[in-house]
């Protein structure tokens, strides 16, 4: 894994361009981010596209759930016009095109697993199998995260060298083990689950902790001075100030 920024455009740049789009990833950088995260999940046909609910009302005109779509159906969808009418015409970008772009743009990426509930072993397997396939030797990898203990599984298999990282939202007994058994790089938490102590805890392991979803510059001190070392943010800009 490369160096870890301190600051990381969730979902590209959530605040200011339709979520998971290739707007939103050029918007991230362009206004300074130097990471993207985006939510990764498959159409029907098994091609892996960013989303990232399981039905496709909040964030296209269409209506339903994405796993049912064929990438054909999902690309006839607009998915910017919910967001404002000057992203009209957006499509759900295909992760080929996400991973050509970050490359170009010359970004680090976190690539989150986000499984339709039952295709979690399979969006993993997939997704990684294609990002691999396309990811130059001599780029730092992606790191890859998932809330979903079947998808990170598979995902250590299918690519064994990349790290991963263990997201949790409350975070379950068991999750010293599981991020020892999963040689996870770093643990990924919700800033508004966790304090100082919880903190020092999960760095007591040794790994670097992110936290999401950050969006002020009085929150984004605050954790990084809980120890915290990146945060996931809807506007890099309003947060760069921190960005070191
Ligand atoms: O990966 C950090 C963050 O994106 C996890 O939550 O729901 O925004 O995907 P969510
Ligand atoms: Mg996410």
């Amino acid at each position: 894994m490369g160096p870890l920024p301190r600051l990381i455009g969730h979902r590209g740049a959530a605040r200011h361009a339709p979520e998971n789009t290739l707007s939103g990833i050029h918007m991230a950088a362009a206004q300074g981010a130097r990471w993207v995260e985006v939510d990764v999940k498959l159409t029907a046909d098994l091609v892996p596209v960013l989303m990232h609910d399981d039905t496709l009302d909040r964030t296209t005109d269409g209506t339903g759930p994405a796993k049912d779509l064929t990438l054909d159906a999902l690309r006839q969808l607009d998915a910017g016009s919910w967001f404002s009418p000057a992203f009209r015409g957006e499509k759900v970008p295909t992760l080929v095109e996400v991973i050509q772009l970050v490359l170009a743009l010359n970004l680090g990426l976190n690539l989150e697993i986000k499984p339709c509930p039952g295709r979690e072993e399979e969006t993993a397997g997939v997704a990684l199998t294609l990002a691999y396939s396309l990811w130059p030797d001599d780029r730092p990898p992606p790191l890859v995260s998932s809330f979903a203990d079947a998808s990170l599984d598979m995902a250590r298999q299918v690519v064994p060298r990349w790290p991963l990282g263990y997201l949790i939202d409350r975070r379950p007994a068991n999750w010293r083990q599981r991020v020892e058994q999963l040689n996870v790089s770093t643990i990924n938490v919700n800033a508004r689950r966790e304090d100082a102590a919880s903190i020092r805890e999960y760095k007591s392991t040794g790994r670097p902790v992110l936290a999401y979803t950050v969006n002020t510059v009085p929150m984004a001190r605050e954790v990084l001075s809980w120890g915290v070392s990146s945060v996931f943010t809807d506007t890099p800009s309003g947060l760069m100030e921190i960005a070191g």
